[in-house]
């Protein structure tokens, strides 16, 4: 057996008996239910450009993955809202959560779980309308120990995402970066791998507070 551990080194609050507190906390479940519900807000900013809302009653499913679902609060919106929803997250203990209240769901079957990194999510290309992302993207880079590696980590991702998402596909991403070096590195990930779009700050005056890219495929 290797003796390295690729698991990320991630908040204590999201591991072991910790990801029960995470997921039992009214405070963060109306927090990451009421962002999710401005990130759905965002997907069809017209500021982006007018694309309709889907018609889930006419049209084809409409598939969105949740990058770093967690216990499943943004998850449960997205399923309750209609859509077919792809929830991803490396982490068993958070995951497990989500896969039990999966049970408890009207519309279970729109709902697949998968254990997996974001930067290597085992879909097919052109699968996904949409993805979302609440307070996860930024440990993508976790792991990587030099600018550079960090760098290519988030170039990597925007690119895979890239070649997941359909024509049209929508991206939105709440986070908060760490600093403003971090926050250009990842928009420049997405500019320079086919997507246009802006950001959204909470608090425009505070460079590493809530902030949110809005993304569309070029
Ligand atoms: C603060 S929680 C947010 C969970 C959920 N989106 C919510 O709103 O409650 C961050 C989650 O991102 C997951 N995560 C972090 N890095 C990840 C990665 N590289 N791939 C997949 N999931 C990741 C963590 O395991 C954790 O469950």
């Amino acid at each position: 057996m290797s003796n390295h551990d690729s698991t990320p080194k991630f908040p204590d609050s999201f591991l072991g008996n910790n990801s029960l507190d995470y997921d039992s906390s009214i405070w963060m479940e109306r927090n990451q239910k009421k962002t999710t519900l401005l990130c759905l807000q965002y997907l069809y900013d017209e500021r982006l450009d007018n694309l309709e809302k889907p018609d889930f009653l006419k049209d084809e499913p409409f598939f969105i993955v949740d990058l770093g679902c967690g216990t499943g609060f943004s998850t449960e919106i997205l399923v309750e809202r209609g859509f077919r929803v792809v929830g991803i997250d490396v982490l068993h203990d958070m995951l497990s959560k989500v896969k039990t209240k999966k049970n408890h769901m009207n519309n279970q079957n729109n709902l697949e779980l998968i254990l997996a990194d974001i930067n290597y999510i085992p879909l097919r290309s052109s699968s996904i309308n949409h993805a979302i992302s609440i307070s996860a993207y930024n440990f993508i880079t976790h792991r990587a120990e030099s600018i550079r590696n960090k760098t290519n980590i988030a170039h990597n991702t925007a690119k895979y995402l890239y070649i997941l998402l359909k024509p049209n596909g929508r991206i939105v991403i709440e986070f908060y970066p760490k600093d403003e070096k971090e926050l250009n590195s990842f928009i420049s990930s997405f500019k320079d791998n086919g997507f246009d779009g802006f950001m959204v700050k909470k608090d425009p005056n505070q460079k590493s507070g809530q902030t949110f890219l809005l993304l569309k495929k070029r």
